[in-house]
């Protein structure tokens, strides 16, 4: 599979079977996530594996995405750790870039071992920080639901919607 293809692949997974995820291949998914790069490489990167019925019901009780995984990524990023960019009157801190990044990876990684996945931004940031608890200094910025399609599981009708590429690339 080319990497094109492999992204292609990927799709927002919005109902999953109780197929546990293997941890050979949550630990594959974790070390891809290792290899994002960062600003500075001051990797700010912090992961909770969320998998007891205890974290998974924090997770429910703040965000309806859940779609029934068995695992959820949560990420976050420490505020003492990101780089700064403070050329500007403006600062423009890094963690949830760096973050994102890193996320990618993960989802990416997943695909290619055939773990559906999903990234959700709808929940309580608050309310999770406070549930989980994370600490002062710590911020999240996406949960991952990970683990296998429900047989009736398919892509929403907007996975394959894009813009065409001469609306948002400018060749100059
Ligand atoms: C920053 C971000 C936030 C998202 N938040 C959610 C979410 O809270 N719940 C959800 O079901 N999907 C969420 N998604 C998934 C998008 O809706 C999805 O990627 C988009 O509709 C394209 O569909 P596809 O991922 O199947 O290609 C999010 C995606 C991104 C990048």
């Amino acid at each position: 599979m080319t990497f094109l293809e492999l992204c292609k692949k990927r799709y927002s997974c919005r109902k999953y079977s109780d197929k546990p995820l293997e941890k050979e291949k949550l630990d594959q998914i974790l070390e891809a996530a290792q290899t994002a790069p960062s600003a500075h490489n001051q990797q700010p990167w912090k992961i909770y594996v969320l998998q007891s019925p205890e974290a998974l019901a924090k997770v429910d009780a703040v965000s309806p995405c859940r779609y029934g995984a068995g695992t959820v990524l949560a990420f976050a990023y420490s505020s003492d750790e990101e780089w700064v960019n403070n050329r500007e009157e403006t600062k423009y801190p890094s963690g949830q870039i760096d973050v994102s990044i890193m996320a990618t990876h993960a989802i990416l990684q997943a695909a290619e071992l055939d773990v559906d996945s999903t990234w959700v931004m709808d929940f309580s940031f608050d309310a999770f920080k406070k549930s989980l608890p994370l600490a002062d200094n710590e911020y999240p910025v996406l949960l991952m639901p990970l683990g296998y399609a429900a047989d009736d599981c398919q892509p929403a009708p907007v996975h394959v919607v894009r813009k065409p590429l001469d609306e948002f690339v400018t060749c100059m």
